[in-house]
């Protein structure tokens, strides 16, 4: 998923200073600006226990799926009810039952709800997110999701993995060049493709994980484990603005949008990380309220909070060291010709901070 500081292609380098740093190989792993949750779905898969946190809904819907759920739905209400007529007990492979509900609702035909409103170009607004098809086939499987969950035909387990599966999938075809801040005035390619869901690939488990939609200031303070990883925003762009669609779609609310971008209301999603004026105080306050035995930071050098300052705030925990690795520039920010950026090439340095806590 294209989403700003996604470490999907850095948990190498992450992987790397836990080996080098000699970590615990189990244990508690504090994932608390979770995003996509990719960092949090690797630790799980390399037998940490997991505790992972953001304030965004979206995040909080895959956090639920791929963190929380340990095992491959099973449908068995769905399945027995009228529009399947299955009996769950004949399917052969477990995989089985995630596949044919997924099927239903990629057949299911369009409806001319929300997104087509709002986000399609024959909508009330002709904003263009979203071909007219495709607006009205995420309108028809989102409501059908609705239905489900409020019929008791689905757990919250096997709502939240649908609800997983559309977001990528809604993801996948939106006509942006990496957030929903704007649209793109020429289709491109994939935003004409059918919106199809797909099964997503689940993480079975036997330990228990936690999930929280919080304020990382306001829930560190009540969380213990061994590694804490922390990878804040780093610029002033809010995520709850240019990722406001994946936010209705997980909310599903009826917001009253506004401007050229139909954007929702996010006041009360604003992240001090993503101001100058609050950064670093919040950050200080959450380094002060930390009670874990490492701490792991990913950041990168046009960062927002200075260099010094990280280095003085985690000093007062112990010794810093610092890892770097140079990267790639999230696609969408190249795009912009009149931002200015500290590093004039196409290359930013990614950082990690590592302390062994006294
Ligand atoms: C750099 S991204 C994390 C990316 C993530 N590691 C990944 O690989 O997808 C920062 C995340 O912090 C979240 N966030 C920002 N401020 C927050 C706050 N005060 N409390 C909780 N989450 C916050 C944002 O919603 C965003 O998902």
């Amino acid at each position: 998923m294209k989403y700003i500081g996604n470490k999907q292609r850095l948990l190498d380098f992450i992987d790397s200073v836990v080996q080098k740093e000699g970590l615990p190989q189990n244990g508690i792993f504090i994932d608390i600006f979770t995003g996509t949750t990719n960092v949090a779905q690797h630790y799980k898969k390399k037998g940490y226990r997991i505790i992972a946190n953001d304030f965004m809904t979206y995040s909080y819907v895959f956090q639920q799926a791929y963190i929380k759920n340990n095992q491959v739905p099973k449908f068995n209400n769905l399945l027995h009810s009228r529009n399947f007529n299955i009996n769950p007990k004949s399917l052969k492979s477990k995989y089985e039952p995630l596949k044919i509900v997924i099927d239903y609702l990629n057949k299911l035909p369009g409806k001319k709800g929300f997104i087509f409103q709002n986000y399609a170009p024959d909508g009330k607004f002709k904003r263009q997110f979203f071909s007219n098809e495709n607006a009205m086939r995420i309108d028809a499987t989102r409501g059908q999701l609705d239905k489900w969950e409020k019929d008791g035909l689905v757990n919250e387990s096997e709502f939240y993995i649908l609800l997983a599966s559309l977001i990528d999938a809604a993801d996948f075809v939106a006509n942006i060049s990496g957030t929903y801040g704007a649209y793109l005035k020429i289709w491109r390619s994939m935003a004409l493709k059918p919106f199809t869901m797909s099964a997503p690939n689940l993480i079975e488990s036997n330990l228990e994980h936690w999930i929280y939609q919080e304020d990382s200031n306001k829930i560190i303070g009540d969380l213990k484990g061994d590694i804490f990883y922390i990878d804040p925003p780093y610029n002033t762009r809010q995520y709850a603005a240019n990722f406001h669609i994946l936010e209705t779609l997980a909310r599903w609310d009826n917001p009253q949008v506004y401007g050229k971008t139909g954007l929702r209301p996010y006041e009360e999603q604003k992240s001090a990380y993503s101001q100058r004026t609050k950064c670093e105080d919040a950050f200080a306050d959450l380094i002060n309220k930390a009670r874990t035995d490492y701490i792991l930071m990913s950041y990168n050098n046009e960062g927002i909070i200075p260099h010094k300052f990280i280095l003085d705030t985690l000093g007062r925990k112990g010794e810093v060291k610092v890892y770097t690795k140079n990267y790639r520039r999230f696609r969408t920010e190249r795009d912009h010709e009149n931002r200015h950026y500290k590093v004039p090439d196409d290359k930013v340095q990614e950082l990690i901070y590592f302390v062994k806590v006294r």
